[in-house]
């Protein structure tokens, strides 16, 4: 793992060409007083004292009049009731600035209390109060610093006219803000109201400064709570462990994975993803869309965390998982199988490898067919629900262990694939996925008559989706000469979709495309 350094946010040391991590400031934050006593205050409400048994019926008659304070209850016991039978139901506020309560409630509903209740209302004197029902009492309503929300007591704590800087995003137990200049002042303080008002959050980090780092991983400093940043994430009902130090992780781009997965890939599809980070394109491709994936990322953090991601949505048979440079990566993938016939191309293996797994198992199902015909009509008698789903999970564990299923991962016939550092040659695919928008498309040289003609006969040439940014005052035209400019060729097929806005006016886009003949193999086929 690489090490990242921490203290406070300063110069990159050039000697260690650092410029492939952040860089943090971890150091333990201040500790922040917050004066609670401020946040401290008191009201009086009217309250009806009512047998516990007609509670729930009165409340519905008396909808609309009783306290609607965010986290008090409207209905409390009474505490005058030696036998704990009734409780007080509060009214609002304002009905305690009304002279009388029959004031408040108009008499349509101090009726239909009477009517269908029995309940008749009494201002309380204090002799009999606490037998008698009805009895109209007073309530203190006490409010604390746990009551009131951040935006309230962020207004309290900040210079007055200060806007309130509500936004943050939370990932596992940890809250990251953003904070603009102004609010630099009372980083602190605001971490602390983050962290006090929202239970899970344990660890606040601001952004600090654009990302710089080529791992895309922001510099982080720590404004409360302890520097522990790793935190298991759910994307798409799938779970990744991210440490947020150490890689780049977005939440807002979910439904952008969603959409390449859903829309994009098509069942049983081969993807590349050049730029992988932990592998939230990964693990709902091979879930979702039975897909099988060649993943890398250059960070070796990122490498070491899909690895951990792969096993822990227990995809590991459909993946293969590298740390490369994306251009090395996809020239490698992209090498003819050399000195080798173009049988041995990865996909034709696995073609074979899973025609192979298919015979075998009609030939097992058969056999336990032809087994099993013999004791049926025992069975009819004895099998009830229960005993036949029994049979049926035996059934599936012996075929799965009588007939394995062959792994994509592991598939070792060829030299290349026995070592896993390396992709194997002859490779084909569906789809090669780079998102990296800053630099995505400058990527794009490496497939310009990059393909190898006999290894790609009969196959269906990919299709790229190269992240970029469009900065204000460009259009989609421009992304794609931009694109164009680095793929060396014109790109006629490409469709932009719009992610998501990025800054004011510039968005993060996602230039889609086919390769053509021409792009892969420079000339039309003689
Ligand atoms: C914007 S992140 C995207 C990660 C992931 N695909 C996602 O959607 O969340 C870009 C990733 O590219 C990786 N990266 C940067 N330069 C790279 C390179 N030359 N080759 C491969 N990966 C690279 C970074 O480490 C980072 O994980």
């Amino acid at each position: 793992m690489s090490s990242v350094p921490s203290g406070a946010i300063g110069p990159r040391d050039n000697n260690n060409n650092n410029d492939l991590l952040p860089r943090h400031s971890l150091v333990q934050p201040p500790n922040v007083e917050i004066d609670y006593q401020k946040f401290e205050s008191e009201y009086l409400v009217h309250a009806i004292s009512i047998d516990r048994t007609k509670v729930s019926k009165a409340t519905k008659i008396l909808r609309g009049f009783t306290l609607e304070e965010r986290g008090i209850q409207d209905v409390v016991l009474d505490e005058t009731d030696p036998e704990k039978r009734k409780r007080l139901v509060l009214l609002k506020r304002e009905s305690f600035a009304a002279k009388a309560v029959a004031d408040f409630l108009p008499e349509d509903v101090r009726k239909r209390l009477e009517d269908e209740v029995g309940i008749s209302l009494v201002s309380g004197d204090g002799k009999n109060d606490e037998e008698n029902e009805g009895v109209v009492k007073e309530h203190r309503i006490t409010l604390d610093y746990k009551y009131h929300t951040a935006e309230y007591v962020l207004k309290q704590l900040l210079p007055d006219g200060m806007e309130t800087p509500s936004a943050f995003e939370q990932v596992g137990h940890v809250a990251h803000v953003n904070l603009r200049e102004e609010f630099l002042p009372y980083k602190y303080t605001i971490a602390k109201v983050i962290a006090d008002k929202n239970s899970r959050i344990r660890t606040v980090v601001n952004k600090v400064g654009a990302i710089d780092s080529m791992f895309r991983v922001p510099n982080w400093e720590l404004l409360y709570g302890d520097a522990d940043l790793k935190a298991t994430v759910k994307q798409h009902g799938y779970s990744f462990e991210v440490d947020f130090g150490k890689v780049y992780w977005n939440s807002r781009l979910e439904t952008e994975h969603k959409r390449l997965v859903d829309v994009e890939f098509k069942r049983g599809e081969v993807i590349v993803d050049a730029m992988a980070g932990v592998g939230p394109f990964v693990v709902p491709a091979v879930k979702t869309k039975g897909c099988r994936v060649y993943a890398s990322d250059l960070n070796p953090d990122c490498f070491e965390m899909m690895q951990k991601n792969v096993k822990l949505n227990k995809i590991e048979d459909s993946v293969k998982l590298y740390n490369m440079d994306a251009r090395a990566f996809i020239k490698s993938l992209l090498e003819p199988a050399a000195g080798k016939s173009s049988d041995d191309a990865p996909e034709e293996m696995w073609a074979r490898e899973l025609s192979a797994y298919e015979q075998e198992l009609k030939k097992f199902r058969e056999k336990i067919k032809a087994n099993e015909k013999g004791n049926e009509e025992d069975e009819k008698e004895t099998e009830d629900n229960n005993t036949k789903k029994k049979s049926e999970k035996k059934r599936k564990r012996l075929e799965e262990t009588s007939v394995p299923k062959p792994n994509w991962s592991t598939m070792t016939a060829r030299e290349e694939a026995k070592n896993t550092s390396v992709p194997p040659s002859g490779a084909t695919f569906d789809h090669i996925v780079m998102n990296l928008p800053a630099t995505a498309v400058e990527f794009l040289d490496c497939l310009k008559h990059s393909f190898d003609r006999k290894t790609w006969e009969n196959r269906k040439l990919p299709t790229v989706h190269a992240y970029a940014f469009r900065p204000p005052g460009h259009t989609d035209r421009d992304v794609i000469s931009r694109a164009e400019g680095h793929l060396g060729c014109p790109i006629k097929n490409a469709k932009v979709f719009e992610v998501r806005d990025v800054a004011p006016n510039k968005a993060m886009v996602c230039v889609s495309f086919q390769i053509t003949e021409e792009q892969a193999f420079g000339s039309s086929p003689s």
